[in-house]
């Protein structure tokens, strides 16, 4: 038999019925996960002191109320004081036969946008790819000639000119190694998918990233210790991490700075590709940085390959990123406003029992 609270236990879109109070009356569970606190602990809280939003919300919705009338509000920023926040659509509406309560469903805008997003940035970033990768190696063997010529030369120069060949051999080589990086982009394998325990890729991407910057950098932990094991290849994940932390901490100021790597589980994380079946990513990984947040003018390519705020960078790193998380059927998003950058990554979750697991300790 199907009930009201079945129907209301299944709706995918976070609900939150208000009292007339603007009090929390009921919650879904969508709205749990929304909120990432249980049913229980939110019934009775004020709305507004669990939800931050960037338009005069409160008047509206005391509008709606006193017109008896359904309320949309597409596009605003809806934060719950611990994540960064979301573009939302809400939608209001007078749960009828109860005097002043009202109806409240919250549907991020992000998954909508970073779907097709990601199918738009594989496309472009084969493109691109292909082509620097032709490029690259085409460039790489006359490179390799001029390198070795201008050593030749050095050898019967006076020190002063020497100071010109060196700079020849040291930009080529400056040169070679882009080109590298490129080639290497090209050359990545389908992953090789493992079970795998995420914190313990978390700890060595952690580690290492620690041993270059760790005076400047604190990198803290907040894991979920139930956390299941993860259908990924480690390798290329330890890859998207190094990069992850990497440009955190090159974004931070010289005084340095705060990076969090949390883990999660969000049941309700699906992914539906065009053509594709649904698939559930429930496994979360979050990288939180304190600095200044990505650059406005980029914030929309940051994902494109060789795009790049920096003056040495190359724009591969989150260009990687994503075309590995893609390549694992999982996707990435990106929050960001000056003083909390958030790197999401929704993964698979392995069907084997991790002790199955070959390698992961
Ligand atoms: N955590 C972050 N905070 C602020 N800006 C960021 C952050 N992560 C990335 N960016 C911005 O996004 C740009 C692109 O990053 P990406 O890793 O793709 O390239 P890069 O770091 O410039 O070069 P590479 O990683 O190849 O050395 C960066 O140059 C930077 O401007
Ligand atoms: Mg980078």
């Amino acid at each position: 038999m199907i009930t009201d609270s079945t129907i209301w236990m299944s709706m995918p879109v976070a609900t939150v019925v208000i009292d007339k109070d603007d009090k929390i009356s009921d919650i879904n569970p969508a709205a749990e996960g929304f909120f990432n606190s249980s049913a229980k602990a939110l019934t009775g809280t004020p709305i507004w002191d669990k939800l931050a939003v960037d338009a005069p919300i409160e008047r509206a919705l005391g509008r709606a109320r006193a017109n008896m009338s359904p309320l949309f509000v597409n596009d605003i920023n809806v934060g719950t004081g611990e994540r960064a926040p979301l573009q939302c659509t809400l939608q209001i509406a007078p749960l009828s036969g109860f005097d002043g309560m009202m109806i409240l469903m919250i549907s991020p805008r992000e998954l909508a946008g970073r779907l097709s997003q990601s199918e738009g940035v594989k496309s472009a970033a084969k493109s691109a790819i292909g082509m620097a990768e032709m490029l690259a190696h085409e460039i790489k063997n006359p490179l390799a000639g001029i390198t070795g010529a201008a050593q030749l030369l050095s050898m019967n120069l006076s020190s002063e000119d020497l100071e010109l060949t060196d700079l020849i051999v040291e930009e080529s080589r400056r040169i070679v190694k882009l080109l590298d990086q490129v080639e290497q982009f090209g050359n990545l394998h389908a992953p090789d998918l493992d079970s795998v325990n995420l914190h313990d890729v978390l700890n060595r991407a952690r580690r290492s990233t620690l041993l270059g910057v760790g005076a400047r950098m604190t990198i803290q932990e907040h894991y979920d210790p139930s956390l299941p094991h993860a259908h990924v290849d480690k390798d290329q994940l330890l890859q998207v991490i190094l990069n992850l932390l990497k440009n955190a901490s090159e974004a931070a100021p010289e005084t340095g700075g705060t990076i969090k790597l949390r883990t999660y589980f969000e049941h309700s994380y699906s992914l539906r590709r065009s053509g594709g079946d649904g698939r559930a990513l429930p496994l979360q990984i979050e990288v939180i940085d304190d600095g200044p947040g990505l650059p406005p003018e980029l914030a929309d390519n940051v994902f494109d390959p060789f795009v790049s705020g920096r003056e040495n960078g190359t724009g591969l790193g989150l260009a990687l990123v994503s075309k590995i998380i893609a390549d694992h059927g999982g996707w990435v998003a990106v929050d960001s406003i000056p003083g909390r950058t958030v790197f999401r990554l929704s993964l698979p979750m392995a069907t084997k029992s991790p002790s199955q697991n070959k390698d992961t300790a």
